[in-house]
Protein backbone atom coordinates (compact mmCIF):
# COMPACT_ATOMS: atom_id res chain seq x y z
CA UNK A 1 0.00 0.00 0.00
CA UNK A 2 0.80 3.85 -0.86
CA UNK A 3 2.39 5.44 2.29
CA UNK A 4 3.11 9.13 3.20
CA UNK A 5 6.91 9.65 3.77
CA UNK A 6 8.45 13.05 5.25
CA UNK A 7 10.95 13.95 2.59
CA UNK A 8 12.16 17.44 3.25
CA UNK A 9 11.89 19.91 5.85
CA UNK A 10 12.36 23.90 5.94
CA UNK A 11 11.16 26.79 8.17
CA UNK A 12 11.54 30.46 8.26
CA UNK A 13 11.30 33.05 11.40
CA UNK A 14 11.17 36.35 11.10
CA UNK A 15 14.75 38.84 11.54
CA UNK A 16 13.19 40.86 14.65
CA UNK A 17 13.63 38.95 17.87
CA UNK A 18 11.39 40.04 20.58
CA UNK A 19 12.74 39.76 24.37
CA UNK A 20 10.38 39.56 27.31
CA UNK A 21 12.48 42.44 28.83
CA UNK A 22 12.05 44.68 25.84
CA UNK A 23 7.63 43.61 26.50
CA UNK A 24 8.32 44.50 29.93
CA UNK A 25 9.14 47.64 28.95
CA UNK A 26 5.08 48.44 27.18
CA UNK A 27 3.25 46.10 29.46
CA UNK A 28 3.20 45.04 33.77
CA UNK A 29 4.84 42.10 33.39
CA UNK A 30 8.27 40.85 33.57
CA UNK A 31 11.46 38.49 32.11
CA UNK A 32 10.94 36.42 35.45
CA UNK A 33 7.24 35.89 34.84
CA UNK A 34 7.46 35.08 31.50
CA UNK A 35 9.94 32.48 31.94
CA UNK A 36 8.51 30.86 35.09
CA UNK A 37 4.85 30.23 33.79
CA UNK A 38 5.42 29.98 30.15
CA UNK A 39 9.43 28.72 29.37
CA UNK A 40 9.16 31.52 26.85
CA UNK A 41 12.35 33.90 26.77
CA UNK A 42 11.64 35.54 23.39
CA UNK A 43 9.78 35.62 20.22
CA UNK A 44 10.35 36.39 16.72
CA UNK A 45 7.84 39.37 15.16
CA UNK A 46 7.34 39.94 11.19
CA UNK A 47 9.12 43.15 10.29
CA UNK A 48 8.72 44.48 6.46
CA UNK A 49 8.15 42.19 3.52
CA UNK A 50 7.33 39.44 5.98
CA UNK A 51 3.93 38.01 6.34
CA UNK A 52 2.15 34.54 6.18
CA UNK A 53 2.52 34.11 2.66
CA UNK A 54 6.29 35.21 2.40
CA UNK A 55 7.30 33.06 5.19
CA UNK A 56 5.41 29.97 4.16
CA UNK A 57 6.93 29.92 0.62
CA UNK A 58 10.88 30.34 2.32
CA UNK A 59 9.91 27.72 4.30
CA UNK A 60 8.33 25.46 1.68
CA UNK A 61 11.65 26.38 -0.77
CA UNK A 62 13.81 24.99 1.93
CA UNK A 63 11.96 22.26 2.76
CA UNK A 64 11.86 20.88 -1.28
CA UNK A 65 15.69 22.04 -1.59
CA UNK A 66 15.98 19.28 1.31
CA UNK A 67 13.89 17.13 -0.09
CA UNK A 68 15.84 17.55 -3.44
CA UNK A 69 12.49 17.61 -5.28
CA UNK A 70 11.79 20.07 -8.23
CA UNK A 71 8.78 22.59 -7.68
CA UNK A 72 7.58 21.04 -11.22
CA UNK A 73 6.68 17.78 -9.07
CA UNK A 74 4.60 19.08 -6.37
CA UNK A 75 0.92 18.28 -6.74
CA UNK A 76 -0.78 20.20 -3.99
CA UNK A 77 0.22 22.66 -1.36
CA UNK A 78 -1.46 23.06 2.19
CA UNK A 79 -0.98 26.01 4.42
CA UNK A 80 -2.53 25.71 7.96
CA UNK A 81 -2.84 29.42 9.33
CA UNK A 82 -5.50 31.16 11.20
CA UNK A 83 -3.79 34.42 10.34
CA UNK A 84 -3.93 34.74 6.38
CA UNK A 85 -2.80 38.05 5.30
CA UNK A 86 -6.16 38.04 3.28
CA UNK A 87 -9.39 36.10 3.42
CA UNK A 88 -8.96 34.62 0.05
CA UNK A 89 -6.78 33.47 -2.28
CA UNK A 90 -6.05 31.20 0.10
CA UNK A 91 -2.31 31.14 1.11
CA UNK A 92 -1.54 28.17 -0.13
CA UNK A 93 -2.68 29.86 -3.73
CA UNK A 94 -0.54 32.58 -3.52
CA UNK A 95 2.74 30.29 -2.43
CA UNK A 96 1.55 28.00 -5.40
CA UNK A 97 2.83 31.12 -7.19
CA UNK A 98 5.72 32.06 -5.20
CA UNK A 99 6.95 28.77 -5.73
CA UNK A 100 6.64 28.39 -9.64
CA UNK A 101 3.94 25.44 -9.24
CA UNK A 102 1.69 25.39 -12.22
CA UNK A 103 0.18 22.46 -11.91
CA UNK A 104 -0.79 21.97 -8.95
CA UNK A 105 -4.14 23.09 -6.01
CA UNK A 106 -4.25 24.21 -2.66
CA UNK A 107 -6.46 25.45 0.16
CA UNK A 108 -6.07 26.65 3.58
CA UNK A 109 -6.41 24.82 6.72
CA UNK A 110 -7.61 26.83 10.10
CA UNK A 111 -7.62 24.83 12.79
CA UNK A 112 -5.71 27.41 15.07
CA UNK A 113 -2.89 25.49 17.03
CA UNK A 114 -3.66 21.98 16.08
CA UNK A 115 -3.52 23.27 12.46
CA UNK A 116 -0.59 21.60 10.98
CA UNK A 117 -1.77 17.94 12.64
CA UNK A 118 -4.70 18.95 10.47
CA UNK A 119 -2.86 19.73 7.43
CA UNK A 120 -0.67 16.44 7.61
CA UNK A 121 -3.72 14.49 7.94
CA UNK A 122 -5.46 15.67 4.84
CA UNK A 123 -2.37 15.70 2.75
CA UNK A 124 -1.80 12.26 3.89
CA UNK A 125 -5.45 11.19 2.64
CA UNK A 126 -4.67 12.76 -0.31
CA UNK A 127 -1.99 10.31 -1.31
CA UNK A 128 -3.36 7.42 0.11
CA UNK A 129 -6.44 7.83 -2.35
CA UNK A 130 -3.69 8.27 -4.95
CA UNK A 131 -5.12 11.99 -5.64
CA UNK A 132 -1.44 13.24 -5.28
CA UNK A 133 2.00 12.04 -4.96
CA UNK A 134 3.95 14.81 -3.87
CA UNK A 135 2.39 17.40 -0.95
CA UNK A 136 3.94 20.36 0.93
CA UNK A 137 2.20 20.87 4.33
CA UNK A 138 2.88 24.19 5.83
CA UNK A 139 2.23 26.05 9.08
CA UNK A 140 2.75 29.61 8.75
CA UNK A 141 1.39 32.22 11.32
CA UNK A 142 1.40 36.04 12.03
CA UNK A 143 0.04 35.90 15.44
CA UNK A 144 1.42 39.30 15.83
CA UNK A 145 -1.80 40.76 14.02
CA UNK A 146 -4.31 39.59 16.00
CA UNK A 147 -2.82 40.02 19.48
CA UNK A 148 -3.47 42.89 22.16
CA UNK A 149 -1.02 44.09 23.07
CA UNK A 150 -2.38 45.72 25.71
CA UNK A 151 -3.53 42.00 27.44
CA UNK A 152 -0.05 41.04 29.02
CA UNK A 153 -2.69 37.48 29.98
CA UNK A 154 -2.06 36.80 26.33
CA UNK A 155 0.38 39.37 24.40
CA UNK A 156 3.38 37.24 25.86
CA UNK A 157 2.53 34.09 25.02
CA UNK A 158 3.09 33.83 21.01
CA UNK A 159 5.68 34.63 18.29
CA UNK A 160 5.52 34.77 14.34
CA UNK A 161 6.83 31.72 11.85
CA UNK A 162 6.39 29.35 9.71
CA UNK A 163 7.29 25.69 9.28
CA UNK A 164 7.08 23.29 6.16
CA UNK A 165 7.33 19.47 5.16
CA UNK A 166 7.12 18.06 2.07
CA UNK A 167 5.22 14.52 1.87
CA UNK A 168 5.96 12.01 -0.98
CA UNK A 169 3.87 8.79 -1.75
CA UNK A 170 6.30 5.58 -1.22
CA UNK A 171 4.98 2.19 -2.73
CA UNK A 172 8.29 0.58 -1.10
CA UNK A 173 8.19 2.36 2.39
CA UNK A 174 8.38 -0.45 4.52
CA UNK A 175 7.28 0.71 8.24
CA UNK A 176 8.49 4.43 7.13
CA UNK A 177 6.31 7.40 6.88
CA UNK A 178 2.85 8.82 8.31
CA UNK A 179 1.86 5.56 10.86
CA UNK A 180 -1.52 7.18 11.62
CA UNK A 181 -3.22 10.61 12.76
CA UNK A 182 -6.01 11.52 15.15
CA UNK A 183 -7.92 14.45 15.15
CA UNK A 184 -10.87 15.66 17.21
CA UNK A 185 -12.70 19.06 17.33
CA UNK A 186 -15.08 20.27 20.57
CA UNK A 187 -17.33 23.31 19.70
CA UNK A 188 -18.95 23.41 22.99
CA UNK A 189 -15.35 24.67 24.49
CA UNK A 190 -15.35 27.41 21.87
CA UNK A 191 -15.01 30.32 24.20
CA UNK A 192 -12.21 29.22 25.88
CA UNK A 193 -9.78 30.59 23.02
CA UNK A 194 -11.06 32.50 20.06
CA UNK A 195 -10.63 35.53 18.22
CA UNK A 196 -12.96 38.40 18.48
CA UNK A 197 -14.52 38.84 15.32
CA UNK A 198 -13.68 38.93 11.61
CA UNK A 199 -13.31 40.97 8.58
CA UNK A 200 -15.71 43.48 8.15
CA UNK A 201 -17.21 43.23 11.25
CA UNK A 202 -15.92 46.39 12.87
CA UNK A 203 -18.17 45.97 15.86
CA UNK A 204 -15.23 43.45 16.90
CA UNK A 205 -11.75 43.97 18.13
CA UNK A 206 -10.25 41.44 16.16
CA UNK A 207 -8.22 40.32 18.86
CA UNK A 208 -7.49 37.15 20.40
CA UNK A 209 -9.09 36.07 23.48
CA UNK A 210 -7.87 33.36 26.17
CA UNK A 211 -8.90 31.75 29.27
CA UNK A 212 -5.25 30.75 29.85
CA UNK A 213 -6.64 28.06 32.72
CA UNK A 214 -9.44 26.53 31.19
CA UNK A 215 -7.38 26.24 27.93
CA UNK A 216 -4.33 24.54 30.66
CA UNK A 217 -6.65 21.95 31.86
CA UNK A 218 -7.65 20.79 29.12
CA UNK A 219 -4.97 20.71 26.85
CA UNK A 220 -2.78 18.10 29.47
CA UNK A 221 -5.56 15.63 29.28
CA UNK A 222 -6.86 15.92 26.34
CA UNK A 223 -3.42 15.38 24.89
CA UNK A 224 -2.36 12.62 27.06
CA UNK A 225 -5.14 10.90 25.90
CA UNK A 226 -4.50 11.85 21.58
CA UNK A 227 -0.94 10.35 22.15
CA UNK A 228 -2.32 7.23 24.14
CA UNK A 229 -4.88 6.86 21.12
CA UNK A 230 -2.10 7.34 18.29
CA UNK A 231 0.56 4.69 20.33
CA UNK A 232 -2.55 1.85 20.55
CA UNK A 233 -3.81 2.34 17.29
CA UNK A 234 -0.64 1.47 15.86
CA UNK A 235 0.05 -1.27 18.87
CA UNK A 236 2.86 0.67 20.29
CA UNK A 237 4.04 1.72 23.72
CA UNK A 238 5.71 4.63 25.08
CA UNK A 239 9.05 3.61 25.14
CA UNK A 240 8.50 2.73 21.10
CA UNK A 241 8.98 6.74 21.12
CA UNK A 242 12.08 7.82 20.14
CA UNK A 243 10.85 12.00 20.06
CA UNK A 244 7.93 13.75 21.26
CA UNK A 245 7.55 16.96 18.91
CA UNK A 246 4.77 18.39 20.47
CA UNK A 247 3.05 21.34 19.56
CA UNK A 248 5.21 24.56 21.41
CA UNK A 249 2.21 26.23 23.80
CA UNK A 250 4.01 26.51 26.89
CA UNK A 251 6.65 24.14 28.63
CA UNK A 252 4.91 23.56 31.67
CA UNK A 253 1.86 21.84 29.21
CA UNK A 254 5.23 19.90 26.82
CA UNK A 255 6.48 19.09 30.55
CA UNK A 256 2.94 17.38 31.62
CA UNK A 257 2.17 15.55 28.25
CA UNK A 258 5.89 14.19 28.90
CA UNK A 259 5.41 12.75 31.99
CA UNK A 260 2.27 11.17 30.96
CA UNK A 261 4.05 9.35 28.71
CA UNK A 262 7.21 8.76 31.35
CA UNK A 263 9.17 10.07 28.70
CA UNK A 264 12.05 12.28 29.96
CA UNK A 265 12.51 15.49 28.71
CA UNK A 266 15.70 14.78 26.85
CA UNK A 267 13.37 12.87 24.40
CA UNK A 268 11.33 16.09 23.58
CA UNK A 269 12.20 18.52 21.40
CA UNK A 270 11.59 22.19 22.75
CA UNK A 271 11.56 25.85 20.73
CA UNK A 272 9.26 27.13 23.42
CA UNK A 273 11.78 28.99 25.04
CA UNK A 274 13.08 31.01 21.61
CA UNK A 275 10.03 30.74 19.54
CA UNK A 276 7.16 31.15 21.56
CA UNK A 277 3.92 29.92 20.87
CA UNK A 278 3.66 30.04 16.78
CA UNK A 279 0.44 28.07 16.75
CA UNK A 280 0.05 25.87 13.37
CA UNK A 281 3.69 26.81 12.82
CA UNK A 282 5.12 25.46 15.93
CA UNK A 283 5.25 21.81 15.05
CA UNK A 284 7.26 22.40 11.68
CA UNK A 285 9.32 24.78 13.07
CA UNK A 286 10.77 22.24 15.83
CA UNK A 287 10.53 19.04 12.93
CA UNK A 288 12.84 21.13 11.13
CA UNK A 289 15.28 22.29 13.56
CA UNK A 290 15.63 18.64 15.22
CA UNK A 291 16.25 17.27 11.58
CA UNK A 292 19.04 19.40 10.79
CA UNK A 293 20.68 19.50 13.99
CA UNK A 294 20.55 15.81 14.06
CA UNK A 295 19.01 14.94 16.99
CA UNK A 296 15.86 13.55 14.68
CA UNK A 297 17.53 10.47 12.36
CA UNK A 298 16.19 8.43 9.65
CA UNK A 299 14.16 5.57 11.32
CA UNK A 300 13.55 7.21 14.24
CA UNK A 301 9.60 7.03 15.72
CA UNK A 302 8.30 10.92 16.10
CA UNK A 303 4.86 11.73 17.75
CA UNK A 304 3.44 15.29 17.01
CA UNK A 305 0.33 16.13 19.23
CA UNK A 306 -1.37 19.79 19.61
CA UNK A 307 -4.12 21.09 21.20
CA UNK A 308 -5.48 25.01 20.22
CA UNK A 309 -8.76 27.35 19.83
CA UNK A 310 -11.92 25.17 18.92
CA UNK A 311 -10.75 23.47 20.92
CA UNK A 312 -9.20 21.02 18.58
CA UNK A 313 -6.39 18.59 19.20
CA UNK A 314 -5.19 15.87 17.61
CA UNK A 315 -1.57 13.79 17.01
CA UNK A 316 0.24 12.18 14.35
CA UNK A 317 2.89 8.90 14.57
CA UNK A 318 5.45 8.98 12.38
CA UNK A 319 8.59 6.68 11.30
CA UNK A 320 11.18 8.56 9.66
N1 LIG B 1 2.93 39.10 33.56
C1 LIG B 1 2.66 39.24 34.86
N2 LIG B 1 1.52 38.82 35.43
C2 LIG B 1 0.61 38.25 34.64
C3 LIG B 1 0.83 38.08 33.26
C4 LIG B 1 2.04 38.53 32.72
N3 LIG B 1 2.36 38.42 31.42
N4 LIG B 1 -0.24 37.48 32.73
C5 LIG B 1 -1.10 37.26 33.73
N5 LIG B 1 -0.59 37.74 34.88
C6 LIG B 1 -1.18 37.74 36.20
C7 LIG B 1 -2.68 37.66 36.19
O1 LIG B 1 -3.23 38.92 35.99
C8 LIG B 1 -2.98 37.10 37.54
O2 LIG B 1 -2.90 38.15 38.46
P1 LIG B 1 -3.96 38.23 39.67
O3 LIG B 1 -3.73 36.98 40.46
O4 LIG B 1 -3.57 39.48 40.35
O5 LIG B 1 -5.30 38.25 39.01
C9 LIG B 1 -1.81 36.18 37.82
O6 LIG B 1 -0.78 36.57 36.90
C10 LIG B 1 -2.15 34.73 37.61
O7 LIG B 1 -2.82 34.60 36.37
P2 LIG B 1 -3.25 33.23 35.79
O8 LIG B 1 -3.86 33.43 34.44
O9 LIG B 1 -4.05 32.47 36.80
O10 LIG B 1 -1.81 32.55 35.64
P3 LIG B 1 -1.46 31.10 35.25
O11 LIG B 1 -0.54 30.53 36.21
O12 LIG B 1 -2.65 30.31 34.84
O13 LIG B 1 -0.58 31.35 33.93
C11 LIG B 1 -0.84 31.20 31.58
C12 LIG B 1 -1.15 31.99 32.81
C13 LIG B 1 0.66 31.20 31.36
C14 LIG B 1 -1.53 31.83 30.38
C15 LIG B 1 -1.36 29.76 31.77
O14 LIG B 1 -2.69 29.75 32.16
C16 LIG B 1 -1.20 28.92 30.57
O15 LIG B 1 -0.12 28.57 30.17
N6 LIG B 1 -2.32 28.51 29.96
C17 LIG B 1 -2.27 27.71 28.77
C18 LIG B 1 -2.76 28.54 27.71
C19 LIG B 1 -1.84 28.55 26.54
O16 LIG B 1 -0.69 28.21 26.52
N7 LIG B 1 -2.45 28.98 25.50
C20 LIG B 1 -1.78 29.12 24.30
C21 LIG B 1 -2.74 29.01 23.23
S1 LIG B 1 -3.51 27.48 23.27
C22 LIG B 1 -2.44 26.47 22.77
O17 LIG B 1 -1.62 26.75 21.94
C23 LIG B 1 -2.51 25.16 23.40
Amino acid sequence: ATRSTLAGFGSYLPRRVVSNDELAQRLDTSDQWIRERTGISQRHIVGDGENAVSMAARAAERALEFAQISPKDVDAVIVATSTPDQVFPATAVRVLNELGVKNGFGFDIAAACSGFIYALSTADAFIRAGQAKCVVVIGSEVYSRILDWSDRGTAVLFGDGAGAVVLRADQDAGDRGLIATHLHADGATGDLLYVDGAVGQPEHTGFLRMSGRDVFRHAVSKLSSSVDEALEAAGLTYSDVTWLVPHQANIRIIEGVARKLALPMERVVVTVDRHANTSAASIPLALDEAVRDGRIKSGDLVLMEALGGGLTWGSALVRL
